[in-house]
């Protein structure tokens, strides 16, 4: 038997007989490594493998030719492979290590460099998915190289064994390991299955979803832990599974999900049939424990998991890890009693990978209380070394009071240095709070004069910038180098990635010019010598692979430099250009809360190849707090939507490797690559435990998945994603579901694509656009008859459906049709289109509609767009009074007339003239159509068709509601939908019935449109409370709902109830649960139904008021629909409602009042407290006044009827309109009056036509005295005469009032109702206070009133509380009411950016207009002067602006129609005073109108009558009139 005296040569040995091939990486072709030399002596000897039963290959490799590479072909063909190579080459390997795990080879290691090894290229590739073994002595060197061979064989897994070579050179020789022990441990049966499976091969880089398994009985497949399985050793088999083909990422967490199956254990089953399952940690660890058993039984050599060598009570011990053992143990062995070391223990892992935790605490004596990791990883790149987190989270979890860890990064000790070391470590380990991370030893490694070990306190965590220079080295250029020691930790980080950006680009460009200066040059005869042209042109091939160049760099460098000429020369002057840089921004996750100008957008965009690397350092437990998720945008998925980006999520102390491979991937992808790095730090000193566990927190729940995004995969035959952890968070799955749903559905329905991908990157549109196009094409080819084209473009509606209605009734005429939007159309078709029609309408001012602006400028601006052979029609929709003025009749269907002379111009032949829709013409813009259709039939020959089809009728509002099922529709289905925020165009009308409707963030559609993704849907929820009553404890639930759930803003409306705001689709349900919490509801808060019922809010006279308020909540609960969806779809637990569900379908709602279909259109009902008009009682369907009694109670009511605001633009056959008075009831019959009312508008309005569908048209069109005898008919009894009152003003009374009990009320001014903390205004949370104040000092009488001008009474506070109440309303600025009278009395509706109707600002907008005026308003002596104004974004009017003394309604974006002449207390409608004006005209009339007023004014008179007698305005007396005398004159010519 021979004898062995280096571990290369032990490594070879073993290597050599249990391989089919050895790839041996050598430093050159030409130079032995340590292994090589007894590789080659072996071959030469014949000598043969035991497992190849034949002389196994060897075969040489470069160092620096991507060595494992070669590995692949091998492991593919079923050859039993194994590697023997130093750790230089594994960090840059990791791509191909990831894919290797999977398959049964070995890679020993020598780790380098030799005398002072660097073990970080082991750690930084411990969550390869590779089983790491480590030897520290020669012997262990060969038996521990066997039982990696053997491991390999019985797991199907890649094992890389690793060792210091110059340590273990120090040991004794010894003897070849004995070959029938090799044979008996290798398991040559296994070997043989092995070597009869092939991999399909595919390309060589493909991941080919393998994943390593064993077979086992099948009921065993599913045995639960801990009872273990009897393996059949398998070959393994390629995984089902592409998304989690990964090995563990952190050992521990790993182990149990190979056991997660939902069956049965008992399951009885006769036949056993086989079952594989992923091989796991504990398989692993229960081959090499039998591997090592046989080892022991013929050597008794014993080995473990990890190794603990001392007393078996000793107190502390050492962790050693890479650091040379020998050393520690022989100083701790023969240490003087005195040393505080000398009865320590000393630990070492055998088995590193899989981390197996749990095994470690059962082999430490139970005396241990102190641990000291000591590992010599040079290159330190996180704060705390891996040992000691691998120890720290192993020990925390095995329970108990674990053992105190202090870790210790380790230099190069010598055998004099160690007791000084040692000293040092005991010193500091057994003091009362030992410091971590202390340094020893010579970080430098060996050197001639050796110093003593010292301790050191190393600098703050900088994880990520150390990562990237391991891996990138000279070529890392950082572009923004902050300079900064913390970076990556500090939040204050948020230089803007623009400044690296710019200086990149021209970095690169000058880079650029170089390379094409070599290439020129490397074809000159410039030089003296050869030698510089072939380097040159051979480093030009490569000089963008970053490798490759680089490597060739120095060679081409000395060839110059030998050269001497002026050429070589020159190119020397820029020689550190041969060098590819890696170029990367680095920022912060700051950058994340303004995507759009942060300048992620900006290099994500430019597609430029530059690599981004956002660390987030909020912990996971303060953001799961704080809930931030809503306001920082989530830039992976951004960048994923992009579509052409390379995105990846990382954190260094949960997958190191992972990291490393993410930074590897990014550089190699050509163009923007964003690297979103995970560093949870609550504050510098943070303890290990504390980042350890946040992060694993974050990654586990899925907060922070670790994942990779290749957009180009799939190109390369690989998953474009990548999941690294195990789980992903929601919004992350729903790109990938999507992502995958959408190439299904292409597959499936090409046509649909189209209108899929609204949700998609944007390359990825182009592509779709193609797709579905051709496909559609190719459909269509079957069929007879010429093709059309419609394309259309449209805001709302009107000209997409008319576009629709054209292509199915050319299609009934055996057209070929295809319809869709212009920007959904792939422009490079165009000029092959036979004939092509387009429907536009008119947006904004003359402008395109949002989905058709890219199309128009791309026609617009096409220089080479031949439509030669093209016919074309268009027909414009708009609006000929739009834009009044005379000069702004260019505006008129602008697009359309452009387009049309447009396409002529590129040499089209146009069908018809351009037609022309007007929203003037008596049927509106249909009257244009029949006009202009029947051309086009006839100029496309197909105007004679007999036997046409009938048309389907369009689905109507009514429809829905009755195939709704009361309200249910497919809300439920929907809700469940989370591949779009949205939910279906039919439940959207029905969801106003339960309080909630879409709406979308305007202010970001042209910016998500850009990026191919659909509109920022979210909802908005309305709460219906009669009255605006609610307590403080309500008040405090509203307040958390919009701050958890919605955008952190109440409304208050003008209906005196709660709105919240964007509410996305899964957070709509947690809404309505909390709401009906806090004792509201939101049933019928919206749709065509009886909605919140109002009333005045009346501070001074308590009594009084809750006298009517009761009757307001009578008729409010009188009035609720009895529908049970509401509480079906928001209510029920997912849980239980699967139980209740099993009769669901038989359940049959019945709704007394309202019947299936509810009624034709909203309904509102109101009452007001004389003299208080605060609730605008004129303006709704039904208002009550109240009468008091004599007693001073409440009597009665008189009733108005058919009030209502809502108007269309142009359209006079709407309008607003004040209540009627139907005359007087008592109090008890209130209600039934309402409902009485509400009846007979069910039965007589109209409900073909929504624009008419309102109570006030019903009157009208009955006649008040028609309508009101039905109404008394039904009720049984008349109404009496209305009783005396008098209304003073609509307006609230700020300030403070005191009731008749002694009471307080204070009313506060809050602008438009909107809820929110600003920087100098902290509203929001100072009402939290007073609400919390007043619920806990037991005010419980407080009240919080709403009032229906969108401000807020707080009531009801006791004298003995009065002056805390004043003093928190000072601290948050509540008591400011010292406002103009002007601004008090102003009002106005939410409109941008989540109202889908607005067509103008308005509550953004009006506070600014009038701080415009308020100069005026004060020179005119009016501070104090009350004149109300109001604004409203579209003609719906929500503000209720017709009753206003002035009042602006949006137009179109920053364009308004102006009314004058409403009356002061809301008794008089306003008259249009001119049409679409801007912000410089509003102010030009105004201001001068203001001081006109206050010079001219008689006693008392208001601004509304003063407007009227001046002559400004003619007096609105009925709605009727109300179009009638405007003062614009307005001009018909064209
Ligand atoms: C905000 C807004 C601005 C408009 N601007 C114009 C205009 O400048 N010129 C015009 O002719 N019509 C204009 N119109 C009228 C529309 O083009 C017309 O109502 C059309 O039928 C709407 O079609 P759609 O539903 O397909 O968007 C405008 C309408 C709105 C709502
Ligand atoms: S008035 Fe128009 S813009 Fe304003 S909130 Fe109502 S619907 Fe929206």
């Amino acid at each position: 038997m021979g004898s062995i005296s280096t571990a290369g040569e032990a490594v070879a040995r073993i290597a050599y007989l249990s391989s089919d091939v050895v790839v041996s990486v050598q430093p050159s072709l030409a130079s032995d490594s340590e292994y090589s030399s007894c590789l080659h002596a072996l071959g030469k000897d014949k000598g043969e493998s035991l497992v190849a039963k034949a002389q196994p290959e060897v075969t040489p490799v470069r160092q620096n030719a991507d060595p494992l590479l070669s590995v692949f072909q091998s492991v593919r063909a079923g050859k039993l492979t194994s590697v023997t190579a130093t750790s230089s080459i594994l960090v840059k390997s990791i791509p191909h290590l990831y894919k290797l795990a999977q398959y049964p080879v070995v890679i020993h290691v020598s780790v380098q460099p030799t005398g002072f090894p660097d073990f970080s290229d082991i750690t930084s590739i411990r969550q390869c998915g590779f089983t790491f073994l480590q030897s520290e002595t020669l012997q262990q060197s060969q038996d521990i190289a066997l039982t990696a061979h053997a491991l390999a064989i019985k797991t199907g897994k890649g094992v890389i064994h690793f060792f210091d070579s110059g340590a273990i050179a120090m040991s004794k020789h010894i003897s070849h390991e004995d070959k029938d022990l090799v044979k008996r441990v290798l398991d040559l049966d296994a070997a043989a299955a092995i070597q009869h499976t092939k991999s399909e091969e595919k390309t060589l880089y493909a991941d080919d979803g393998r994943t390593a398994t064993l077979s086992v009985a099948r009921s065993q497949a599913t045995a639960t832990k801990g009872a273990p399985a009897a393996p059949i050793t398998s070959p393994p088999t390629p995984g089902p599974d592409r998304l989690s083909t990964r090995a563990s990422s952190s050992g521990s967490s790993h182990r149990e999900s190979s056991t997660a199956s939902g069956q049965s254990v008992s399951s009885a089953t006769t036949v056993e049939s086989l079952a594989s399952k992923p091989v796991s940690s504990d398989d692993i660890y229960r081959f090499a424990t039998q591997i090592w058993a046989s080892i022991k039984e013929a050597t008794g050599r014993s080995y473990d998991a990890f190794e603990y060598t001392g007393p078996a009570n000793a107190e502390a011990a050492i962790f050693l890890f890479g650091a040379d053992t020998a050393i520690f143990a022989g100083e701790i062995d023969t240490a003087d009693e005195s040393e505080a070391y000398t009865k320590a223990g000393v630990i070492t892992a055998r088995l590193y990978r899989p981390w197996l935790g749990a095994s470690l605490a059962p082999q430490l004596p139970q005396t241990i209380r102190k641990i000291a990791v000591l590992e010599q990883v040079r290159r330190k790149t996180t704060k705390w070394g891996p040992l000691l987190m691998d120890l720290l989270m192993s020990l925390k979890s095995s329970g108990g009071a674990s053992p105190t860890v202090v870790g210790y990064q380790l230099g190069y000790i010598s055998d004099k240095t160690v007791q000084q070391a040692l000293r040092g470590v005991f010193q500091n380990l057994l003091s009362e709070s030992p410091v971590q991370n202390l340094q020893i030893g010579n970080l430098e490694g060996p050197s001639a004069d050796e110093k003593p070990a010292k301790l050191q306190q190393p600098a703050l965590e900088n994880a990520y910038m150390k990562v990237l220079d391991q891996v990138f080295g000279d070529r890392l250029h950082i572009a923004n180098q902050l300079h900064s020691e913390n970076t990556g930790i500090s939040n204050e980080i948020s230089s803007s990635p623009e400044y690296g950006f710019g200086s990149l680009l021209a970095r690169k460009e000058h880079r650029l010019r170089f390379v094409d200066e070599v290439r020129t040059a490397s074809k000159s005869k410039d030089f003296v010598t050869n030698a510089p042209l072939e380097w040159l042109s051979k480093w030009a091939i490569d000089a963008e692979n970053g490798d490759k160049a680089n490597s060739l760099a120095p060679e081409v460098i000395s060839r110059l430099s030998t050269d001497g000429s002026s050429a070589a020369g020159k190119l020397l002057s820029s020689k550190q250009l041969f060098f590819r840089e890696s170029p990367w921004l680095i920022g912060s996750d700051a950058w994340a809360y303004d995507l759009g100008n942060s300048g992620v957008h900006h290099v994500l965009a430019s597609g430029e190849n530059i690599n981004m690397l956002i660390v987030d350092s909020t912990p996971y437990s303060e953001r799961a707090a704080a809930d931030a998720a809503r306001r920082k945008k989530d830039i992976g998925l951004y960048a994923m939507n992009f579509g052409n980006a390379y995105v990846s999520s990382v954190a260094v102390y949960s997958s190191y490797t992972q990291v490393l491979e993410a930074m590897i991937e990014a550089d190699k992808f050509d163009g923007p690559s964003v690297v979103l790095a995970y560093l949870p730090y609550e504050k510098e000193n943070d303890t290990p435990l504390t980042v350890l566990q946040e992060t694993k927190k974050a990654v586990d729940l899925g907060y922070w998945p670790l994942y990779r995004w290749d957009p180009r995969g799939d190109e390369k035959g690989e998953p474009n994603f990548q999941l690294d952890s195990e789980r992903i968070k929601k919004e992350l799955e729903e790109f990938l579901r999507r992502d995958n749903y959408m190439s299904q559905v292409m597959k499936r329905h090409p046509e649909f694509s189209a209108n899929l991908s609204g949700s998609y990157g944007t390359e990825v549109r182009q592509l779709q656009k193609r797709k579905a196009k051709d496909a559609y094409g190719k459909l269509l080819d079957g069929l007879a008859g010429d093709p059309m084209t419609v394309l259309f473009a449209s805001d709302n509606g009107n000209a997409e459906n008319l576009a629709k209605r054209l292509a199915n009734r050319g299609k009934a005429r055996g057209l070929k049709t295809m319809c869709i939007a212009m920007d959904d159309y792939p422009l490079e078709d165009f000029a092959n289109e036979q004939n092509i029609v387009m429907i536009t309408s008119t947006a904004g001012q003359g402008e395109f509609p949002q989905n058709g602006r890219t199309f128009w400028e791309a026609v617009r601006d096409s220089t080479d767009l031949d439509l030669a052979t093209v016919n074309f029609a268009v027909f414009a929709l708009g609006d000929s009074h739009y834009w009044p003025r005379k000069e702004d009749k260019i505006y008129y269907n602008k697009p359309g007339k452009d387009l049309h002379t447009r396409l002529i111009t590129l040499g089209g032949t146009a069908l018809t003239d351009c037609g022309l829709g007007d929203d003037q013409d008596p049927d509106a813009y249909q009257t244009g159509y029949a006009e202009w259709e029947p051309m086009l039939w006839q100029a496309l020959g197909v105007d004679k068709v007999e036997g046409l089809p009938d048309e389907p009728p369009p689905i109507t509002n009514e429809d829905i509601k009755i195939a709704s099922n009361f309200l249910r529709g497919t809300i439920e289905e929907g809700l469940q939908d989370t591949s779009t925020g949205a939910i279906a165009a039919s439940d959207q009308q029905l969801t106003k019935f339960h309080g909630t409707y879409m709406q979308d963030d305007r202010d970001l559609r042209d910016e998500r449109k850009a990026q191919g993704l659909e509109p920022a849907y979210s909802f908005m929820i309305r709460c219906r409370l009669p009255g605006g009553v609610a307590t403080p404890s309500q008040w405090l639930q509203m307040d958390a709902i919009s701050t958890n759930l919605g955008n952190e803003t109440m409304k208050l409306t003008t209906r005196q109830t709660f709105q919240f705001h964007g509410v996305v689709k899964g957070k709509l349900k947690p809404a309505m649960q909390a709401i009906n919490k806090a004792l509201m509801t939101t049933i019928a808060a919206c749709g065509d139904i009886n909605r919140n019922v109002m009333c005045s809010s009346l501070p001074q006279h308590s009594q009084y008021h809750s006298e009517v308020h009761a009757v307001s909540k009578r008729i409010s609960d009188h009035l609720l629909p009895s529908t049970t969806a509401y509480h079906e779809i928001w209510l029920e637990d997912d849980e239980t409602k699967e139980k209740r569900k099993v009769a669901g379908d038989a359940i049959v709602d019945h709704e007394p009042l309202y019947g299936p279909t509810y009624l034709p259109r909203k309904f509102k009902i109101t009452i007001a407290i004389p003299p208080h008009n605060d609730t605008d009682v004129y303006a709704h369907d039904v208002g009550l006044i109240a009468i008091k009694g004599a007693d001073g109670h409440l009597e009665g009511f008189n009733v108005l009827a058919g009030g209502g605001m809502g108007v269309t633009h142009n359209n006079k056959k709407t309008y607003p309109r004040t209540g009627s008075m139907f005359g007087y009831v008592p109090v008890d019959k209130a209600h039934l009056a309402c409902e009485k009312i509400m009846l007979v508008q069910r039965d007589n309005g109209d409900r073909k036509n929504r624009k008419h569908a309102r109570l006030k048209y019903t009157i009208d069109d009955m006649g008040v005295d028609v309508f009101r005898g039905t109404v008394e008919e039904l009720l049984g009894f008349k109404f009496e005469e209305p009783k005396a009152f008098q209304f003073e003003s609509n307006i609230d009374t700020f300030g403070w009032q005191k009731d008749e009990n002694e009471l307080n009320h204070f009313t506060f001014f809050i602008e438009n109702g909107r809820i929110e903390d600003t920087a100098d205004f902290p509203m929001k949370t100072g009402l939290i206070e007073i609400a919390k104040f007043c619920r806990d000092n037991g005010n419980n009488k407080a009240e919080f009133r709403l009032t229906g001008n969108q401000h807020l009474i707080l009531s009801n506070v006791a004298s003995d509380v009065l002056p805390q109440v004043k003093d928190l309303m000072q601290k948050y600025k509540l008591d400011a009411t010292n406002f103009s009278g002007l601004r008090l009395s102003s009002s106005a509706c939410v409109a941008f950016p989540t109202c889908g109707l607005a067509m103008a600002e308005s509550e953004r907008y009006l506070p600014e207009l009038i701080t415009k005026l308020e100069g005026t308003i004060e020179e005119a002596g009016l501070r104090q002067d009350s004149i109300v104004m109001r604004m409203t974004g579209c003609p719906n009017g929500c503000a209720r602006p017709w009753l206003a003394e002035v009042a602006f309604v949006g137009k179109a974006y920053g364009a308004y129609n102006m009314y004058l002449g409403g009356g002061y207390h809301g008794n008089r409608l306003n008259k249009l005073y001119r049409s679409s004006i801007k912000e410089d005209e509003i102010l030009d009339i105004m201001k001068p109108l203001i001081k006109q007023y206050a010079q001219e004014r008689q006693q008392g008179e208001r601004f509304g009558d003063f407007v009227i007698r001046a002559g400004y305005i003619k007096e609105t007396t009925h709605g009727t009139n109300f179009h009638e005398n405007t003062a614009e004159v307005e001009s018909d010519e064209e």
